[in-house]
């Protein structure tokens, strides 16, 4: 999407960036949940070379005064070296003020002798895009629901349908998609970077559907939309999924996240849905890209998905699949 050459890492992927790209970055990235930058990097034995790594970092680039949280990460080292590190570290970051500016979080990976200290470049975790202050049950994350959107090809021009919207995760990242971001945490002007263009355009009314059956979690779904300032260009149906597009809406794209296990009382139940939501697809999506949460592919089967491809996702700490095609009548065809 940015045109970045990266290469994929476990958990990650590394990308060699100038300062107006990292800008961009932290405002366009949908699917990142943290975009780190490496800052400096010593061997530290004793106080003294810990406190030259620290007096390194370019404190001057970030908004003061600001407090600082620091998370570590730690490999071939002891745990007393680590918990050293970390008494250490926290002493001598004291001393810096706290003020009403969020924390400054910073990395710390400590591999044997070597400390390398990383910033977190947005500020907060890029999911909480901030208009979450409600949420259904198993409310899907942020960047997971803009993977899905990625995975059907939405660029936030064509008609999508949410059937399952829950509290509406899906719709909103959808109406969202071309805005700025909204998830750092403070100003990258303090960086005196060039602010990238806004990409910010009225999204027109009626492309996206959104429903549910359970009218109180649309409720929280329509306050989340407003929220995010987005209530006008989704259209809530409190309906049972057979009966959302009686109006004749042809959705281009489908993105699904069906309730699972315990919720549904168990996997005949679970099953007994996805053959249900399997014949209104093909029946009101037919020929749509759709978009699949499972925690099981072999549930696939019972779906009209042609062409089919299966990633898994780290969902929170679940790992779930994200199952992407086509969808098409007849039995389900697999790609990969
Ligand atoms: C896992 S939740 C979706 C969570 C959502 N992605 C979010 O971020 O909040 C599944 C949703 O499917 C809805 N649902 C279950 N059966 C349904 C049906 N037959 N028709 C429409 N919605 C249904 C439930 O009410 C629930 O809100």
């Amino acid at each position: 999407m940015l045109g970045l050459l990266a290469e994929p890492v476990p958990g990650g992927a590394e990308v060699d960036v100038p300062w107006a790209d990292l800008a961009r970055m932290t405002q366009t990235l949908r699917c990142a949940s943290r975009v780190y930058v490496r800052i400096a990097r010593a061997d530290v034995r004793d106080g003294q070379e810990l406190r030259r790594l620290l007096a390194s970092l370019p404190w001057s680039l970030w908004p003061l005064p600001q407090s600082v949280a620091v998370r570590w990460a730690v490999r071939k080292a002891t745990s007393a070296r680590a918990g050293w590190l970390a008494h250490e570290t926290d002493r001598i970051l004291a001393l810096r003020p706290v003020g009403e500016h969020p924390p400054l979080t910073l990395l710390m990976r400590v591999t044997g002798p070597e400390v390398e200290v990383s910033v977190d470049a947005a500020g907060r975790p890029m999911h909480q895009r901030g208009w979450r202050t409600e949420q259904g049950e198993a409310p899907l994350r942020e960047t997971v629901a803009a993977a899905m959107l990625r995975a059907v090809g939405y660029d936030g021009t064509q008609r999508l349908w949410d059937p399952m919207c829950g509290s509406g995760t899906l719709a909103i990242e959808a109406a969202t998609w071309r805005q700025p971001a909204q998830w750092r945490a403070w100003d990258v002007d303090a960086w005196q970077v060039p602010q990238p263009a806004s990409v910010a355009k009225l999204l027109p009314r009626g492309l996206i559907v959104a429903g549910d059956v359970d009218p109180e979690v649309l409720a929280v779904a329509r306050r989340n939309a407003e929220r995010a300032g987005v209530a006008d260009a989704i259209d809530f149906r409190p309906a049972e999924l057979a009966g959302q597009l009686r109006d004749g809406f042809v959705p281009q794209c489908v993105v699904v996240n069906p309730p699972w296990g315990r919720r549904l009382g168990g996997r005949n139940e679970a099953r007994r849905l996805l053959q249900r939501l399997a014949a209104v697809l093909v029946r009101d999506a037919l020929g749509a890209r759709v978009a699949i949460l499972t925690p099981e592919p072999q549930a696939m089967r019972d779906l009209p998905v042609a062409h089919a491809t299966s990633r898994q996702v780290d969902c929170g700490g679940t790992s779930l699949f994200l199952v992407a095609g086509t969808i098409a009548a007849g039995p389900a065809r697999r790609s990969r």
